[in-house]
């Protein structure tokens, strides 16, 4: 959508994958504190999205949207004056349908009123969600509330949340800033890979302004490991998803603020070329050895070298799977080290990785001086 926002993918956090229903304004501010206190806000992670369940169950009696007077007592403009006061920025939630899935009001047929509640209490994001939505066609649902949001007169981020269920990527470029491609991510490999692969489908129609959205993060909820984690953070970064964390930041492990907070495969994500790597060549048994890359600005090159499989193995990127001469010299520094792992490779690179774990390199291809003969 060309509303000037999401030149790069939306970075934050929402409120979902780990509290689901249990929210408040209070977890909203101390999370809204964490992300300042830990230096993810810094790092560029500046949404802070509530999500369902923030609403009252009906309307008032003019007909708008009310916060839940028992969870956000003091309403949602004091909270936006909060999170603005951190230098950050406040999403909300809403459905293109009669209800939102955990039956609050939906804003289907109240797009022009709510959109100005919205921007009124200084939103600055919609999550806009699926449920209840009486079987109108998606193309038809969700412009009406991308119409209304612009004639508020304030930015506001608009994120199209239809599970990809019609092909989003196909329509919704022109429609909001991003637009889901799957169902729900869960807190598993089987979830997370999955979800990776579907994603994969629509590269082409991602770039800037628009982005494919796997769903958020689930880095730190606890249901995969180290590895497991620092694989989803790595492909989402490189498939140019939003990068939204979906865990307790008032309580996160030295692992989990380790790999979110990775600067290196953070400005994968943020490149300005916003190119959607994808997955580039497979081998082993059923293909779970996986080599993803992309472009990059500047004429590099991001590679992930993921290994599905369930033992440790070498994975050997050629140069012709990444587009290059098989004579081009390139310098490969690895995010996760944090290190320049080879000054001169030709023809092909590998390495070991271990069970379900992912490195992700830059390559830069220099020029190479002809030689004096
Ligand atoms: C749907 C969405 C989720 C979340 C829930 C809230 O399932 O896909 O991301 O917003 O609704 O009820």
């Amino acid at each position: 959508l060309n509303n000037g926002l999401a030149l790069t993918p939306q970075m934050g956090w929402n409120s979902w994958n780990f509290f689901a229903c249990s929210i408040s304004e209070d977890l909203i501010k101390e999370t809204a504190d964490a992300l300042v206190s830990s230096g993810l806000a810094d790092l560029g992670y500046v949404y802070v999205n509530i999500d369902d369940c923030w609403s009252a169950a009906t309307r008032n009696l003019k007909g708008q949207l009310v916060p839940d007077p028992k969870t956000f007592p003091s309403g949602i403009k004091a909270l936006s004056d909060y999170v603005h006061g951190k230098g950050l920025k406040l999403g909300i939630y809403g459905d293109a349908g009669a209800f939102t899935c955990k039956v609050r009001p939906g804003s289907l047929f109240h797009e022009t009123g709510d959109a100005q509640l919205f921007a009124d209490w200084g939103v600055d994001y919609l999550k806009y969600d699926n449920c209840f939505n009486l079987g109108i066609d998606p193309k038809k649902r969700y412009p009406p509330m991308r119409d209304a949001l612009n004639a508020t007169g304030r930015t506001i981020f608009y994120s199209i949340c239809e599970w990809g269920v019609e092909d989003p990527a196909l329509w919704a470029r022109g429609v909001g800033n991003s637009w889901r491609t799957t169902d729900d991510i869960n807190d598993t490999w089987a979830s997370m890979t999955t979800i990776a692969d579907i994603n994969d489908k629509w590269a082409s129609h991602a770039g800037p302004g628009g982005w494919n959205d796997p769903d958020m993060l689930e880095v730190g909820n606890g249901g995969m490991t180290y590895q497991e984690y620092r694989a989803h953070f790595s492909i989402w970064a490189l498939m140019k998803a939003p990068l939204l964390i979906g865990c307790d930041v008032r309580n996160m492990t030295a692992e989990t603020l380790e790999i979110l907070s990775n600067k290196e495969v953070i400005s994968v994500n943020q490149d300005s070329l916003g190119v959607q790597g994808r997955k580039v060549y497979v081998s082993g048994e059923a293909n779970c050895l996986q080599v993803w890359a992309g472009p990059l600005s500047g004429n590099r090159l991001v590679v992930a070298f993921w290994n599905r499989c369930s033992e440790a193995a070498t994975i050997t990127a050629r140069w012709d799977v990444l587009g290059l001469e098989s004579s081009t010299h390139v310098s490969i520094r690895d995010l996760w080290q944090h290190k320049e792992v080879k000054e001169n490779a030709v023809a092909s690179f590998g390495a070991k990785v271990d069970s379900h774990d992912c490195h992700v390199y830059i390559f830069t291809p220099k020029t190479v001086a002809h030689s004096e003969s």
